[in-house]
C-alpha cells in the first residue's frame, strides 16, 4: 500500500487575499475569518503584513493572540525593520508564530525593482533569514517571481536560505505564468540540485492569472511539494490565488491518483466560503467550482434523473461534504429564538447574546413580512446586522418617489458624524436620487464603479440584495446592503462602501 503524505495546508487569504481591489477587511472582520479558518483546521493562517500598517500590525497581533490550533504567519520584506516588526506581532503565537520573509529572484524583478545584483540579493535574503532564526525556527522564505528566475540561481539562493535557518522555501509563481509540466519540473529540478533541500519543506503559491493556479499547484504536490498556499474563493492579487476549496476537494475527491491527505475539515468549506464572500462583498460567480451557487445544481433533465437513482452517475463529491445543505425553509414567523440560533451555528455563525438579540429582532420583522425564511436571508440578516464596519454614516430614515410622470425625487435623512441632517434631491431614477441625496449629506467624493441588484431568495417578497463598488480617494470599496425594498438596500449598500472607506482610510499601504 503507497503512504499517503498531508499536505501543509497555508491559508493567506487574509495577506494575498486581502490584496485583491476592495477586499480590505476591518480587524474585526479579519476575526471573524480567522475563527472560520481555525474551525477549517488550515495548518497556517497568514494573518497579515505587519509592516504595512498600524491595522495590519494589530490585526496579525490579535489574531496571533487568539487564535489556537493553526501557525500564525506574517510577512515582512528582507530587511531588519519588516523582520523585527513582524516578530512583535506575531510573538504572542509562541513557537506557532512564523515570519515569513521574501526578496525578488528573477532577472526581471533583480534589474528593474531591486537595482540588485544576484550576490547582494542571496546577502540580503541570508540576512533576513538569520535575523528572523534569531526570533524562531519557523522561518519561511520566498524567492519572489521564482518562476521566472533562472534555475541555477533559485537553487543557489534556496540552497544559501536554509543554510541560514529557512524551514520553509517557498517558490511562487508570482504572476501567474507557469504551466504544469513547467512548475513540475522546476520543483523537481531544485529536489536533485539543492544538496540541503531535505532540511526544508518546499511550499507553493500560484496566482491565477492563466487560470492554471490549482492544476499548477497539484502538478507540485506531485513533485514532492508539502505545502500549498491559497486563499478561500481564490481571492487575491489580480485574477486572485490558488483556491483553497478546489485545491483540497481535488485532492479528497482524486486520492486515487494523489495519493496526498490535508488536514482540512471540508464540512466547513462552504460556510468560509460565504463567510468571506458576506464581508467583502466579493460575490462568488454561480459556476465556481465547489462552493458556487450551480456547482452542485443539476439542470438537464437526464442528470436530474440519473442523480435521483444513483447520485454517483453525475456527483462527483456530496453537497454534504463541503457543509452544503439544502436551501431549505429553515424557520418562519413562529420560529423561536433556540431554532433560530442553532441555524446560524449550522450556518456557521457563533455570535455574542447582543448579537443574537439584534439579530433576532431583524429576523422577526423579516418574518412578519415574508412568510418563508431560507438560509440565504439569515446570511443576509448577519451581514446587515452583525458584520459592519463602524458607523461614521448612519441611514435614518428615507422615502422615494418615483413612476412614469413625475420626476424620481428622494428624501433621505441621515447620521452624519453623530449629527441629523436631512435633504430632498431629484434624480434620473429613484437609485440615482438616492445616491444622490446621500453624497451631498455625507460630503463624499466617490464615484460609483459598480451596482448590481438581486433578489437573496425567490418571490416578490423576497430580500434584494444590492452591492456597490466605489473609488474614493484613489481606494476601492465594496459595500453591501439587504432589504425587502430595493431601494432602501441600495441606500444601505452605498452607506455601508462610504463607511468602508472611511474606516480604512488613515491605513497606509507598502507595495510588493
Ligand atoms: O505572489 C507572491 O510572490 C507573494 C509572495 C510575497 C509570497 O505573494
Ligand atoms: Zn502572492
Amino acid at each position: 500500500m503507497s503512504e499517503t503524505k498531508t499536505i501543509t495546508i497555508f491559508d493567506t487569504t487574509l495577506r494575498d487575499g486581502e490584496q485583491s481591489p476592495g477586499a480590505s477587511m476591518n480587524m474585526e472582520e479579519k476575526l471573524r475569518i480567522a475563527h472560520q479558518l481555525e474551525k477549517l483546521n488550515v495548518d497556517v493562517i497568514e494573518a497579515g503584513f505587519p509592516i504595512a500598517s498600524e491595522g495590519d500590525f494589530e490585526a496579525v497581533r490579535k489574531v496571533a493572540q487568539v487564535i489556537r490550533g493553526p501557525q500564525i504567519g506574517g510577512l515582512c520584506r528582507a530587511n531588519d525593520m519588516d523582520i523585527d516588526r513582524a516578530w512583535e506581532a506575531l510573538k504572542y503565537a509562541g513557537e506557532r508564530g512564523r515570519i515569513h520573509t521574501f526578496i525578488a529572484t528573477s532577472d526581471i524583478h533583480m534589474q528593474y525593482k531591486l537595482k540588485m545584483s544576484e550576490d547582494q540579493v542571496v546577502e540580503t535574503a541570508v540576512n533576513a533569514v538569520r535575523r528572523a532564526a534569531g526570533y524562531t525556527p519557523n522561518v519561511e522564505f520566498s524567492a519572489e517571481d521564482a518562476v521566472r528566475t533562472r534555475l541555477p540561481f533559485l537553487a543557489r539562493v534556496i540552497k544559501e536560505v536554509i543554510d541560514a535557518g529557512a524551514t520553509t522555501v517557498n517558490i511562487p509563481d508570482t504572476v501567474g505564468y507557469t504551466i504544469p509540466s513547467e512548475y513540475f519540473n522546476i520543483i523537481r529540478y531544485l529536489k536533485d540540485n539543492v544538496p540541503n533541500i531535505e532540511r526544508a519543506s518546499i511550499s507553493v503559491h500560484c496566482h491565477n492569472d492563466l487560470g492554471l493556479a490549482v492544476a499548477n499547484s497539484l502538478a507540485a504536490v506531485q513533485a514532492g511539494a508539502a505545502q500549498v498556499e491559497c486563499t478561500i474563493n481564490g481571492i487575491g492579487e489580480r485574477a486572485g490565488n490558488c483556491s483553497l476549496e478546489e485545491v483540497v476537494m481535488a485532492l479528497r475527491t482524486r486520492h486515487d491518483i494523489l495519493p496526498f491527505s490535508t488536514n482540512v475539515h471540508t464540512e466547513h468549506i462552504y460556510a468560509a466560503s460565504k463567510l468571506l464572500s458576506t464581508i467583502t462583498g466579493i460575490v462568488v460567480q454561480p459556476n465556481k467550482a465547489i462552493v458556487g451557487a450551480n456547482a452542485f445544481a443539476h439542470e438537464a433533465g437526464i442528470h436530474q434523473h440519473g442523480v435521483m437513482m444513483e447520485k454517483s452517475t453525475y456527483e462527483i463529491m456530496t453537497p454534504e461534504s463541503i457543509g452544503l445543505t439544502q436551501n431549505k425553509l429553515v424557520l418562519g414567523k413562529h420560529s423561536g429564538r433556540h431554532a433560530f440560533v442553532q441555524r446560524l451555528n449550522e450556518l456557521g455563525y457563533e455570535l455574542t447574546k447582543e448579537d443574537i438579540e439584534r439579530a433576532f429582532l431583524r429576523f422577526k420583522s423579516l418574518a412578519d413580512q415574508k412568510k418563508e425564511i431560507f438560509d440565504e436571508d439569515l446570511d443576509a440578516i448577519v451581514a446587515d446586522e452583525i458584520i459592519r464596519v463602524p458607523e461614521t454614516f448612519k441611514l435614518l430614515q428615507m422615502n422615494v418617489s418615483s413612476g412614469s410622470f413625475a420626476a424620481p425625487t428622494a428624501t433621505v435623512e441621515m447620521e452624519v458624524d453623530g449629527k441629523r441632517k436631512k435633504t430632498a434631491i431629484m434624480g434620473d431614477g429613484p437609485v440615482d436620487a438616492t445616491f444622490k441625496a446621500i453624497k451631498k449629506l455625507t460630503r463624499s467624493k466617490a464615484r460609483l464603479l459598480h451596482f448590481s441588484v438581486g433578489a437573496i431568495t425567490g418571490g416578490t417578497d423576497a430580500l434584494g440584495e444590492c452591492t456597490v463598488r466605489l473609488e474614493e480617494g484613489g481606494r476601492e470599496v465594496l459595500g453591501q446592503g439587504a432589504h425587502s425594498d430595493i431601494i432602501v438596500a441600495s441606500a444601505k449598500a452605498y452607506i455601508n462602501a462610504l463607511n468602508k472607506a472611511a474606516s480604512v482610510a488613515k491605513r497606509t499601504t507598502v507595495h510588493l
